[in-house]
């Protein structure tokens, strides 16, 4: 698929700016802090309804306006789609498709697929397990978009779950009447209905993504691996595979920890607390592996995602937000080999230099909240 227009108001810096887009490569070229980001953002938006930068929506809507509205003409196959979707920061967003307001901004989700590089996936490598699960959780709702509502589900419960645990360690420790377990036992059930879910699909993924993900690294750095993703499940590792194993599975977790979460008032086994381990041969990246190894991991997940995306029909939208000024020349002539046939491919860079032979194709100058063709 690719975006034959992008049109936003009131985004991050733009009240408004209208972008007609060819497949093929875009490069959007300007000095730090003109707005090229935030463009290739707003794609990303339409594809997660998240940013890769922010974890709320407030900072999306410019500064003094109360909403902001991405609007996107999207191409696939024959099929043409008008999106948008307004940004209420506080309150519920809305969406239309094909100018029908009768949709939830989840239906969205699958119209558009991109996938995102930027020098934020460093943490991807060096960051927190947290970094790594959102990574596994949207490249499961770019494969299949009803996951949003498992996402939802299981964040819901596990919230509701951990308010339940905090008021029970509150009662134990001010020696209050001791809480009816009773309905925590409901609770368990329904984490660990979302939650194996959820787990199936991370292990599939993972399964699926491993050997994508060595061979890209091969590219990247030939004779550097292999790389191994492993999963260090909170509830045990083992032999559970079936959504009902993994059911049964949590459920005899969270019966092990019970005692201690209504200590710690928290929950302590499910998704939310599981690991994505990258190894780099032996070792584990994280701590371990130099900065270009983690680089070039990073690089390695992103073109990974992208095999998988297209070989599962739908090719994404590759954006590539700033990062070939983070790589040294081999690595970034590497990359953009590796990215140029796609579809749509859309490149920021701070100067043309930045933006290697290869990717040659349309270019827009941004500066002054303008974005002009040239
Ligand atoms: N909500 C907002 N309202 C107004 N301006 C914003 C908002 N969010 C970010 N900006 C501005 O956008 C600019 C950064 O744009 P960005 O796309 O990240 O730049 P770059 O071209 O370096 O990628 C900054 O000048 C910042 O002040
Ligand atoms: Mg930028």
């Amino acid at each position: 698929m690719h975006v034959t227009h992008l049109s936003l108001a009131d985004f991050r810096s733009y009240a408004r700016v209208e972008v007609p887009l060819e497949p093929g490569v875009t490069a959007f070229v300007g000095a730090n802090g003109q707005g090229k980001t935030n463009l290739v953002e707003a794609v990303g938006y339409l594809a997660t309804l998240g940013s890769h930068r922010v974890a709320s929506d407030a900072p999306l809507v410019r500064m003094g306006a109360e909403r902001a509205v991405i609007r996107a003409a999207v191409t696939q196959g024959e099929r043409s789609q008008l999106i948008e979707l307004e940004l209420n920061p506080g309150k519920a967003n809305r969406a239309r498709i094909n100018r029908s307001s009768q949709v939830k901004p989840r239906d969205v989700l699958g119209i558009v697929r991109t996938v995102l590089f930027a020098p934020e996936d460093l943490a991807l490598v060096k960051g927190d397990p947290g970094e790594r699960r959102r990574f596994l959780d949207e490249l499961i709702t770019a494969r299949s978009p009803r996951m949003a509502g498992v996402r939802s589900d299981y964040e819901r419960v596990l919230k509701q779950r951990n308010t339940l645990l905090k008021s029970a360690a509150m009662a134990r420790r001010h020696g209050g009447r001791s809480m009816d377990l009773s309905t925590l036992d409901v609770w368990d059930q329904h984490l660990a209905r979302a939650g194996a879910e959820l787990l199936a699909r991370r292990l599939d993924l993972i399964a699926t993504l491993q050997p994508l993900t060595d061979k890209a690294y091969e590219q990247l750095a030939p004779g550097g691996g292999p790389v191994t993703l492993e999963y260090r499940g909170s509830a045990g590792g083992g032999a559970a595979q079936t959504r009902e194993e993994l059911y049964e599975q949590l459920m005899d977790a969270l019966g092990e920890a019970r005692k201690q979460e209504i200590e710690r008032g928290v929950t302590l086994v499910g998704p939310h607390r599981d690991e994505l381990l990258l190894k780099l041969g032996e070792m584990p990246a994280k701590g371990y592996a130099s900065h270009g190894e983690s680089w070039s991991y990073a690089l390695a997940l992103r073109l990974a995602s992208y095999d998988l995306l297209r070989a599962e029909g739908n090719e994404p939208v590759l954006v590539l937000d700033d990062v070939f000024a983070e790589l040294d020349a081999r690595r970034r002539e590497r990359l953009a080999e590796l990215v140029a046939p796609g579809e749509q491919v859309l490149v920021t860079a701070a100067v043309d230099d930045d933006v290697p032979g290869v990717l040659a194709g349309a270019r827009y100058r941004v500066a002054d909240g303008a974005v002009e063709h040239v």
